[in-house]
């Protein structure tokens, strides 16, 4: 399988004092699954950041399918991150007045793709909620929300979904229907998943495991 992403030497630090990376290297393969462990604080958010390129790197390089995503300007930015990059993050940020299929579209009305609205309907079709498409998410359970976040965060088709403790504010039956789901859509889709977590039990589902510590991944 090809790289998808490769990180060399990545530092980032908020302050003068201690970075919070510091010359970190991780590469990761198109359709591979990885959790990123470590405890808090330790830099797990702000790694996935500079993944996401919500957030820049002070030194290092991120490439992504071999380019270098440093290099891009800011237009170059923002549609990288709504078409190759998904986002799912410990609470759902679903919009509190659209309902389920209003929400599931939002990436799509800023690229303008083609059959969004039929892929959309086929993706919350397949996480269980085709007879939700009208519901605000307030008259939706936590696990139904955080399903409605994930088939957004796939609705442009994205080769790498990052995941935030995506199970954060689930219980454990929940968080267990959720992996499923991302296993799954990981398989079906050829998509890549790197994923936080605190819990070794979720960790140990998904293809490797790295530790974040002390400003580089074990
Ligand atoms: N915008 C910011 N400005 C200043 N410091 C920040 C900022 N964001 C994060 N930090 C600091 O950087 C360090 C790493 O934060 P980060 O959010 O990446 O940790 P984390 O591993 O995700 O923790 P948690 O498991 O609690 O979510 C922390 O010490 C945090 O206080
Ligand atoms: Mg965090």
């Amino acid at each position: 399988m090809k790289t998808l992403l490769k990180l060399t030497e990545v530092s980032k630090a908020y302050d003068a004092n201690t970075g919070v990376l510091r010359g970190l290297n991780l590469e990761t393969r198109a359709g591979e699954s990885v959790a990123v462990v470590g405890a808090s604080g330790c830099g797990k958010s702000t790694l996935l950041n500079l993944i996401g390129a919500l957030d820049r790197p002070d030194a290092g390089r991120v490439e992504f399918d071999g380019e270098d995503v440093s290099s891009f300007n800011e237009k170059r930015l923002a549609a990288f991150r709504n078409d190759r990059i998904g986002f799912v993050f410990q609470l759902h940020h679903l919009l509190p007045q659209c309902t389920v299929l209003e929400n599931a579209l939002v990436p799509s009305l800023i690229k303008k793709t083609d059959g969004a609205q039929r892929r959309a309907m086929e993706l919350l079709d397949r996480v269980g909620l085709s007879d939700r498409l009208d519901h605000r998410p307030g008259q939706l359970s936590g696990g139904e929300r955080q399903r409605v976040a994930v088939v957004r965060a796939l609705i442009n088709q994205p080769s790498l979904l990052l995941a935030d403790e995506p199970t954060g504010a689930l219980n454990e039956e929940g968080a267990d229907e959720l992996m499923d789901l991302l296993l799954r859509l990981n398989r079906e889709e050829n998509l890549a998943l790197i994923m936080v977590t605190h819990s070794p039990r979720l960790a140990g589902r998904l293809d490797r495991t790295l530790k974040l510590e002390n400003g580089r991944l074990a």
